[in-house]
């Protein structure tokens, strides 16, 4: 095979094997929750770490089954395995996930079963750049819900789907999942599972360091769900740091939302109601290099190069998401803002600023070719996330894509209010001293940790315009002018 076809195959069939000592680690936090299964199923064994490891930790288990689709990796295991498979209580078999019949394999198998392993992770959309077929076929899951939704979106993770086929088998039975998966997944098939009303004893993400087991840059995680139906069922999970440590955090929903950290959540949720003022995004135009100008000197430049000499009316200081992320300072960068509100006619652009109007007809073809809908209803030139809160000259600016809670305090620029592109959430103000009172309040510890506790770090946006609205810091505020009469322990801090 050549290096680019072993690659292809890598990729498609998400080879990365997962280390002895990773597997013998949580088979042992496993053993240590009280898991003892009778039966272990590893779906795709690959070279075995997961069976083996499953062989020594639950001695009780009276069948091993691990499957695997290819076949080299299936000789492996054989050879490991040997005196296990002697003794019959360890079974290989090659099979396709996607094409076996499991119910068939299950339903001869009697007493509590572990699932347990590694699946493959890849994306249905990274299979199809790579044209592989490595996927669930149509036939094998119509008329099941969760499967069905997932395959009706345009790009889904392969575990996400073998992870709900899986929890499926438990249905009516006791037994466990293990499962090494990506925690955006892991997170993804328990709000599936709760939405069904799955009958989950307990669950748990264990974090792990996929980039020292896999050498992958991602969040990762053990996944571990219980089923019982005769327990109560319950949405709420715990995570932990790694797998030695003890204490984790529950999470779980309220108020129909996902909480990364119920107790603190509960601890600060006299805080919890509606943003007094309304958490806005930047500006959103779509024609970076036009719209956006950098002055060099005396000179604007384009992000083509080109010098361009316009009124000054509607140019605004700009800061990207990344200046206010790191926080940079100002780098001289403008915006073109053409409306004040959203629909604005830009017919007055002509008369009023004709240097700025004989710009934007020399990018006319660029402007009408942005390709969202949205511009094509509204007048030419259009620009979103614009309205009087735009213009007010004082702002509180966070970056949705940075992980940690750091607030800007952003004060005007040449007489202007500073402008952002639309991965910044922002509150603006009238005055100063508006501002600074608000940006102490949300640098307060309970503030903090009420936004903490809904924040989900490991997402590609983790802070978002939902969540800063759902923080009333006007009751901080309340509460710090009334001690007597608030019911918040506060201890504020600029
Ligand atoms: C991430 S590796 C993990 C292997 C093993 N579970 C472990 O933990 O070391 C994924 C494995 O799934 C196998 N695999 C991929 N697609 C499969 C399929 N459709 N059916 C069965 N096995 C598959 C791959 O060959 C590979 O061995």
């Amino acid at each position: 095979m050549t290096t680019a076809a072993a690659r292809k195959q890598r990729i498609e069939f998400g080879d990365f094997q997962t280390p002895d000592a990773l597997a013998v680690a949580v088979c042992r936090r496993l053993h240590d929750l009280g898991i003892c299964p009778d039966v272990v199923i590893e779906p795709t064994c690959g070279v075995g770490a997961f069976v083996e490891a499953a062989a020594q930790f639950f001695p009780t288990a009276k069948q091993i089954l691990g499957f695997e689709v290819n076949n080299d990796y299936l000789e492996i295991s054989h050879a490991r395995l040997q005196g296990e498979l002697a003794s019959g209580r360890v079974r290989l078999a090659q099979a396709d996930f996607f094409a076996t019949r499991w119910q068939s394999i299950l339903e001869v198998l009697t007493g509590s079963l572990l699932v347990l392993g590694n699946f493959p992770w890849v994306t249905n959309s990274v299979q199809s750049g790579i044209g592989g077929d490595n996927l669930p076929r149509k036939a094998n899951f119509q008329c099941h819900n969760g499967l069905d939704a997932i395959m009706g979106k345009a790009n889904f993770d392969i575990s996400e789907w073998m992870l709900l086929e899986v929890f499926r088998w438990l249905e009516g039975r006791q037994g466990d999942v293990a499962m090494l998966v990506k925690t955006a997944v892991a997170r993804k098939v328990l709000a599936h599972a709760q939405r069904q009303g799955l009958a989950i004893a307990s669950s748990c993400i264990i974090k792990i360091d996929a980039k020292k087991a896999f050498d992958v840059s991602v969040d990762a995680c053990l996944l571990i769900v219980r089923f019982n139906s005769a327990l109560p069922a319950t949405d709420e999970y715990q995570v932990f740091d790694s797998l030695e440590a003890t204490q984790g955090q529950r999470v779980g929903h309220r108020m129909g939302v996902s909480i990364a950290s119920l107790d603190a959540f509960d601890a600060n949720i006299a805080l919890v109601g509606q943003s007094p003022e309304k958490w806005r995004s930047g500006v959103k135009h779509d024609a970076a290099a036009v719209m956006e100008l950098t002055r060099h000197g005396q000179l604007l430049q384009n992000g083509y190069g080109e010098t361009v000499d316009i009124e000054s009316d509607y140019l605004y200081p700009l800061m990207k998401g990344s200046d206010i992320g790191n926080g940079k300072g100002w780098r001289k960068k403008y915006l073109l803002v053409t409306q004040r509100y959203v629909g604005e006619s830009t017919d007055s652009i002509r008369t009023r600023t004709p240097k700025t109007w004989a710009y934007l007809q020399k990018h006319a073809d660029i402007l009408g070719a942005r390709a969202s809908s949205i511009y094509v209803k509204n007048p030419p030139f259009s620009v979103f996330g614009v309205g009087a809160y735009s213009f007010r000259p004082w702002r509180i600016a966070i970056c949705g894509l940075y992980k940690s809670l750091d607030f800007r305090l952003i004060t005007p620029l040449e007489g202007k209010p500073v402008m952002f592109d639309d991965t910044v959430y922002y509150l603006s103000f009238d005055n100063e001293m508006a501002a600074q009172q608000v940006f102490t309040l949300l640098h307060s510890y309970e503030a903090k940790d009420l936004l903490s506790s809904l924040i989900f770090w490991d997402e590609k946006r983790p802070v978002k315009a939902s969540i800063l609205n759902m923080l009333d810091w006007s009751r901080l505020h309340t509460a710090k002018e009334s001690p007597q009469q608030g019911q918040l322990s506060l201890g504020v801090c600029a």
